[in-house]
Parts: structure tokens; C-alpha cells; sequence
């Protein structure tokens, strides 16, 4: 009965996003895992908590070098440190070597491109490395902690998988209630639970006028708990995806934005998801006791360490 948390959600998604970014098999990260992927998911994690800070609390950092300002400058400094090595070693690891990973044609070669500026592409991959690690790690343990409350659901996701241990990638497209559970988390709990925008031209929203400058955020995630959006909508209903339950509103779920700043990880993202959530209950349910108490980090968050238990079917 192994049970599981919240470094062990963070190393396994520190080695996807990593290897997303630097793409390589990861051998030679898993050597160094325990100790780099700790400092930084805490860096990260400093960091969104430094933001949120700053969004909401009063700006004295503006003005001196607060304790706020000075955490935030550290876990950047912490961030950068970190990501730098690993980004060397990835580099001096592939050099004149055959990647046989088909994922090297993405980041290795914008990060070997002589013609794009270092600090650029240093600054790309940070960007997507730090976007990346607690997005995914909290989004996961949201679906399995949802997922607790719902063995019936769990049964289903069981059953519409194939009973060998291995996986292709129709039996993930075939199994829609993969799909639908993972919807319905985004929904009840989304990360990233509002969109943000500096508007670039003058607009009227609900009647208000706002120049152009103003800061708007949209409340997705609060949206999406109300019932006239959704019919009991502080409920894990995944079956609602599969239609007949009114007001459906899927068009406010939304927890990789939209347009053009739309998250780029958006599809790795859920096919992470989908392939972790299948490969686990093909072998286990999922358990915990108790509400799981959710903070706001600028990204909703747990706010200490979960247990969840796996056991085996
Ligand atoms: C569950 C996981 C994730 C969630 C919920 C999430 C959510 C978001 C959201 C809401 C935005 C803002 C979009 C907007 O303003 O319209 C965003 C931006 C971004 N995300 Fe993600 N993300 C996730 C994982 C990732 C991963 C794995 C990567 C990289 C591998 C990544 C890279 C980025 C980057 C670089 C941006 C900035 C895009 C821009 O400003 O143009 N994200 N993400």
C-alpha cells in the first residue's frame, strides 16, 4: 500500500517538464534529483507566494528593498542557479552526441541556435521550467484527491482500460472518462484559477469603461462554481461532460487561458495527466481521508503536504 505526496508529485513532474525542456531521457537528472528538485520546487514556490504578495499586498516594494522584494529576488537568484546548471549540463551532455529523443528537435535546438541571444534563451526555458513544475504538480494532486471521492468513478476509469500493464495511446483516447475527470478537476479546481491582462487599447466591460492600461482579471475558477453556470457546481461531477446536466458552461473552464498567451504546455499538460491518472489506476485506487485544505499561492495550492494512499485493486 504505498502512499504518495507532494515531493514525490513534485521530483516525477520536475522530471517531465525537465525533460520536456531539455530533452533527454534523464538518466543522468535522476542522480541528482532529490536534492536540486527540493530546492527548487521550494524556489517556485517562494516565488509565486512572493508574487501574490506583491499583486495584492501594499507596494512598499517599490520603494525599499523589502523582505517581500528581497525573497522575491532570491528565488529568482535560487531559480536561475539551478536551471542554469541543469541547462549546461544538457548541453555539454549532447554535444556531438546522436539524440535518439525526438523532443531534442524542440529545446536543444533553439538552445544551440547561434542566432538567438543566450540570455533569451536562458530566460525562455527558466520561464517554462518555473510555469511548469507547481502548475502540474498541484494539478495533480487536485485530480487524485477529487478522484478519492469518487471510487465509483474510479472503477470506470479501471474498466475502460485494457488489463495488460501496457498502454498505447488509443487506449487513452478511448477511455473518456479519463478525459472527463480531468475536465471536471480543471473546473472545481483549477491552479490557475483567473486570466490577467494589461489591456493595450481602451474597452467596456459590464458597462464600466476602462482606459487602456487598466489591469483585468477574469475569475474563471470563481465562475465556474456558480450555479448558474453549472448545476451543482461545487460538486466532482465528471459525468456531467457527457451531457444532460443544466447550466453547462464549458466555456469558462479555462485553466490554460486563452488566445495568444494561451499556455504553451497545454497539451503535454493533459496528456501527463491523462497517461499518469491511466497508468495508476490500472494498478491501484486512490484514497484520502478527510477535506484537503487548499490555499491561494497565486496558483491554488494544498497547504502542507498530502498523503494520499494508493491501494492495490
Ligand atoms: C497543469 C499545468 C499547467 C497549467 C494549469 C497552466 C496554466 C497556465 C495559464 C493559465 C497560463 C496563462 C495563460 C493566459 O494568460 O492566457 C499559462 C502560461 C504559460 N505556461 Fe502554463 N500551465 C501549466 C503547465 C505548463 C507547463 C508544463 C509549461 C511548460 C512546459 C507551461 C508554460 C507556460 C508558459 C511559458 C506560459 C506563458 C505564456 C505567455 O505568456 O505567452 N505551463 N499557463
Amino acid at each position: 500500500m504505498p502512499s504518495t505526496n507532494n515531493v514525490r508529485h513534485v521530483c516525477l513532474v520536475f522530471l517531465a517538464v525537465c525533460g520536456l525542456m531539455l530533452g533527454t531521457r534523464l538518466g543522468f537528472l535522476e542522480r541528482w534529483m532529490s536534492g536540486r528538485a527540493a530546492a527548487l520546487a521550494a524556489a517556485v514556490k517562494a516565488h509565486f507566494r512572493a508574487q501574490r504578495d506583491s499583486y495584492y499586498g501594499a507596494p512598499l516594494w517599490k520603494f525599499a528593498p523589502t523582505n517581500l522584494y528581497r525573497t522575491f529576488v532570491k528565488s529568482e537568484e535560487t531559480i536561475h542557479m539551478i536551471i542554469s546548471e541543469l541547462m549546461e549540463e544538457a548541453m555539454s551532455r549532447t554535444t556531438g552526441a546522436a539524440q535518439d529523443d525526438g523532443m531534442r528537435e524542440i529545446f536543444l535546438n533553439i538552445l544551440s541556435n547561434p542566432e538567438l541571444d543566450a540570455r533569451d534563451k536562458k530566460a525562455a526555458v527558466i520561464d517554462f521550467i518555473t510555469a511548469g513544475i507547481e502548475t502540474l504538480a498541484n494539478s495533480l494532486v487536485f485530480l487524485l484527491y477529487l478522484l478519492s471521492g469518487r471510487p465509483d468513478w474510479q472503477e470506470r476509469i479501471r474498466s475502460e482500460l485494457p488489463v495488460s500493464k501496457r498502454l498505447e495511446l488509443e487506449d487513452l483516447s478511448a477511455a473518456t472518462s479519463i478525459r472527463d475527470a480531468t475536465k471536471e478537476a480543471f473546473r472545481l479546481l483549477p491552479t490557475a484559477p483567473f486570466l490577467a491582462r494589461l489591456l493595450d487599447k481602451p474597452m467596456t466591460l459590464a458597462g464600466h469603461r476602462l482606459p487602456a492600461g487598466t489591469f483585468v482579471l477574469a475569475h474563471t475558477g470563481a465562475a465556474c462554481r456558480r450555479e448558474e453556470n453549472f448545476r451543482r457546481a461545487r460538486e466532482y461531477l465528471p459525468e456531467r461532460w457527457a451531457g444532460g446536466f443544466e447550466p453547462h458552461s464549458p466555456g469558462l473552464v479555462a485553466p490554460f487561458g486563452r488566445g495568444r498567451r494561451m499556455c504553451p504546455g497545454k497539451r503535454f499538460v493533459e496528456l501527463e495527466l491523462h497517461l499518469l491518472l491511466a497508468k495508476i489506476m490500472q494498478q491501484w485506487r486512490v484514497e484520502f481521508d478527510g477535506e484537503l485544505d487548499i490555499q491561494f499561492d497565486f496558483l491554488l495550492s494544498p497547504k502542507s503536504p498530502v498523503s494520499l494512499r494508493l491501494v492495490e485493486w
